[in-house]
């Protein structure tokens, strides 16, 4: 298994997964939707799209491993209606679960390794109500010969994420970060 020490990239400013700005596919959405109630956004680092999400009314919870992550979200990205926690997606505490109307997800599942993908899924079932969604941005096709970023295939996700999910909607991006272009896949999960 690989464990990336996600303080340490921080603590190095070794970030180069971070665009200093919203996920082009979520900002798109957000001009013609809205995600409301209770957000969770499990890999929050510096806390960018946590505040396009608070800024169209979402109360969001940003959850991260690496604390220097959170300090710098905080300073960059504060908002009166996001909270930032650090913990670990994997452990969440009891009071959250069936909490979350939302879950977003963007380059926390493709971080992670993939051994842990089943713990993901897991977790996303855990913390969203039923009736919640997932609105996720993945990364299927592999720029790299090894990650992270672990791309993941339409295959794969089917089985992760059936099990506890109705696929409402997908598609390809048609704005993303540059270099990403083809490489990603939104999905918009509901949970039975
Ligand atoms: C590739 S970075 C992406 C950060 C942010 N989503 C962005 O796009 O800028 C992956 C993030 O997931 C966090 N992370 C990794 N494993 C985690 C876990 N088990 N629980 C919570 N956060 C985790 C890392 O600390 C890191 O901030």
């Amino acid at each position: 298994m690989i464990m990336t020490d996600w303080e340490n990239r921080y603590r190095q400013n070794d970030t180069g997964w971070d665009k200093g700005e919203a996920a082009p596919p979520l900002v798109d959405y957000l001009r013609l939707h809205s995600i409301q109630g209770h957000v969770l956004v499990p890999g929050c680092g510096r806390g960018h799209d946590a505040l396009a999400l608070a800024h169209q009314g979402a109360q969001v919870t940003g959850l991260d491993v690496a604390p220097s992550a959170l300090t710098e979200a905080q300073k960059k990205n504060p908002h009166a209606h996001i909270s930032y926690e650090q913990g670990d997606f994997f452990q969440l505490p009891f009071p959250w679960h069936n909490r979350f109307d939302w879950l977003f997800e963007h380059t926390c599942f493709c971080a992670i390794d993939p051994s842990q993908r089943t713990a993901y899924a897991l977790s996303a079932t855990l913390a969203l109500r039923p009736g919640g969604h997932i609105f996720a941005i993945f990364y299927l096709n592999p720029s790299h010969a090894s990650g992270p970023p672990f791309p993941s295939s339409r295959k794969e996700l089917d089985h992760l994420f059936q099990p506890s999910f109705d696929l409402r909607e997908e598609w390809v991006p048609t704005r993303t970060f540059p270099g990403r272009e083809n490489r990603e896949l939104v999905r918009l999960y509901q949970k039975r």
